[in-house]
């Protein structure tokens, strides 16, 4: 979900409405705003889009220079308007909008409602300021101190912005475990769950920590521990601008995202390789190149996109540094008592660096004494901050929700990571590596190269495009990009997809394959090529439709399939980094071409940061 909120001197509609329409990638299932004009509180909410809550506040008043808005991804309720944020006390006068989970929710309201709370909604939210309201009313304290008190009796994770009608001089803010950053103004402050709103405004931001709660007035802020310590507020300066939060000529910001991945890549390999020398140097995690010499193991724990970045970083630093690496759902990991010692390595991998299993795996391997390592792309984010060092992919924002960029610069990242613990650890020879980098070097230029492909991949897209299933094949390290290939065209254009190891489909998947199935396979040139050409011939005799993608020039496998798209020749590392390129853009275009809105799918939110 998403959190705006602004005290100053302008008017908070214009500057709350836009800054939700910035944050929609984090939830667009409903949207609602509340504001104060004249000394009267107006909360305006709708289901769906921000665009449908500014067309229904259209004519009204939206005057006042107090305001706080969310657009919501649902978890307790149903996307509707009365499960919308914000949410008011039981008399009314106090709103509140909230990213996160109140896990005590349940227990708190059935005590409010024996004490006589009417609830209006099914969100745990309301919950949150109904016995906000309680105490402020029933301990005679002022709204921060009621907050404070109230914050000490739940559990779960919350970003919460809070206004009240009484009080138009000031807005409460608080989090823990759900990021929240304040905008620092000349006589203004914003706050927003990230700071894609804030950066036309301000580029002095102060992240809250856990724990930490905010008095926000229009000339004074005061940040306070929930234990009560007044805390010094540290200034920090974006290194964002407004123009990477935009469309640039391109129809869809999906569309964009893969078209940069060019200069993705390049910024992510800036001053980190030394081609000449066979050295890789990655500032970030310097301090542990001792450490990383005698390793026993590493542990990737990730979700999503980030998952299958975490697939292609076992193989690399296996092949590459010898290291034994299991690669774990964030999810799973957390719950599982899992085995860790002081001596194992996490690398926790992340676009957001808010996803709160990520979070929550991070914090328990932590606890068992493990060395975290970060992948991250949005700097300062919660992950990076929990980490004891790490790597940023540097990809920039990304807001199409399905990833692409942030995704081949994790994968660049980990290639980095491979290198560099095969540099310490003297697996690779110093010739070796100075051929792998300087291939690596290059890679940009081939990714330009594989994007030139974008006109043959629409009209594929025009033949797949009514299909209701999809089957996606790799090996190696062709297999998580066969598994990220399923996983985008599922998300954008609702096509059921499953990826799958080729060697591995005859034990299941070959039931479903007849002269209606698309099979997606990657047969590049590589030590598994001959085993992938089997794979071919095995759904080609069942009458399956093959799309290739193959090296440049190949002309045995375009021979037996329906489709191909080549890709430049690469060694197998940067196999992953090239082979995804087509994929995106036929998920991209398969889902337009079926009407879906590509930038934000139903039901899926850019940060999970619920667990
Ligand atoms: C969500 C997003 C995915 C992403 C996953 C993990 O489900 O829709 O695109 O891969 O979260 O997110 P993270 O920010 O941790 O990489």
């Amino acid at each position: 979900c998403g959190i705006v909120g602004y005290i100053g001197h302008r008017d908070a509609w214009p500057i709350v409405l836009k800054g939700l329409k910035r944050l929609e990638y984090r939830g667009y299932d409903s949207a609602g705003i509340s504001l104060i004009s004249e000394n009267r509180l107006s909360i305006y909410k709708k289901v769906g889009k921000v665009q449908e809550l500014e067309n229904f506040s259209e004519g009204r008043n939206l005057s006042g220079t107090i305001g706080m808005g969310h657009t919501r991804w649902a978890t307790h309720g149903i996307p509707s308007d009365r499960n919308s944020h914000p949410h008011t006390s039981n008399d009314g006068r106090l709103t509140i909008i909230h990213n996160g989970i109140i896990e005590n929710y349940a227990i708190l309201k059935e005590e409010l409602v024996s004490r006589g709370h009417v609830f209006n909604s099914d969100t745990d939210t309301e919950v949150l300021i109904h016995l906000i309201g309680e105490i402020y009313k029933k301990e005679n304290v002022d709204l921060l101190e009621a907050v404070r008190l109230s914050l000490h009796q739940v559990s779960g994770a919350y970003a919460i912005v809070i206004m009240d009608e009484d009080q138009p001089e000031q807005l409460i803010a608080a989090r823990k475990g759900s990021p929240l950053v304040i905008g620092v103004g000349a006589g203004e402050y914003f706050i927003a769950s990230d700071a894609t709103p804030i950066i036309e405004y301000t580029k002095n931001v102060i992240y809250l920590n856990d724990n930490e709660i905010a008095l926000v007035k229009r000339e004074e802020l005061v940040i306070k521990r929930l234990d009560n310590v007044v805390q010094t507020p540290y200034i920090q300066e974006l290194e964002l601008k407004l123009e990477m939060l935009e469309k640039g000529g391109y129809e869809h910001f999906m569309l964009k995202e893969i078209f940069e991945q060019t200069r993705s890549i390049r910024d992510c390999l800036r001053g980190r390789i030394y081609p000449n020398e066979g050295r890789v140097q990655l500032g970030g995690i310097k301090e542990y190149a001792d450490k990383l010499k005698n390793i026993d193991r590493i542990i990737i724990v990730a979700c999503g996109t980030s998952w299958h970045a975490g697939l292609v970083g076992e193989y690399l630093i296996e092949e590459y540094a010898r290291i034994p690496v299991e690669v774990e759902y964030a999810s799973e990991f957390r719950y599982r008592n899992p085995i860790i010692t002081e001596k194992d390595v996490v690398i926790a991998i992340s676009q957001s660096g808010e996803t709160a299993d990520t979070m929550a795996a991070i914090q328990m391997a932590k606890e068992r004494g493990a060395t975290i390592f970060g992948v991250c792309n949005v700097v300062g984010a919660s992950i990076p901050r929990l980490t004891h060092a790490g790597v940023y992919t540097h990809a920039g924002p990304e807001i199409g929700v399905a990833s692409t960029k942030a995704f081949t610069a994790q994968v660049t990242v980990l290639t980095l990571m491979a290198f560099y613990m095969a540099q310490q650890k003297g697996t690779l020879t110093q010739a070796k590596l100075v051929e792998l980098l300087t291939e690596l070097d290059h890679i940009p230029e081939k990714i330009e190269k594989a994007l030139e492909s974008n006109a043959l991949i629409l009209d594929i897209a025009h033949k797949f495009k009514d299909s209701r299933n999809c089957l996606f094949l790799g090996r190696g390290s062709g297999f998580p990009v066969a598994l990220e290939g399923a996983l985008k065209l599922k998300e954008i254009s609702y096509i059921h997809a499953e990826g799958y190891p080729a060697a591995e489909m005859k034990h299941g998947p070959i039931a479903l394959i007849d002269e209606e199935m698309p099979v997606v396979v990657i047969a590049t040139r590589n030590s598994s090529y001959e085993k992938v050409i089997s794979n071919i011939q095995e759904v080609k005799a069942r009458k399956g439709v093959v799309l290739a993608i193959v090296t440049e020039g190949d002309t045995e496998v375009r021979g037996m399939v329906d489709y191909c798209i080549e890709i430049p020749d690469a060694s197998e590392a940067f196999l992953p980094l090239l082979a995804t390129i087509p994929l995106q853009l036929l998920a991209y275009h398969i889902a337009l071409l079926r009407g879906c809105n590509v930038d934000q799918p139903r039901n899926l939110a850019k940060s999970v940061t619920v667990e």
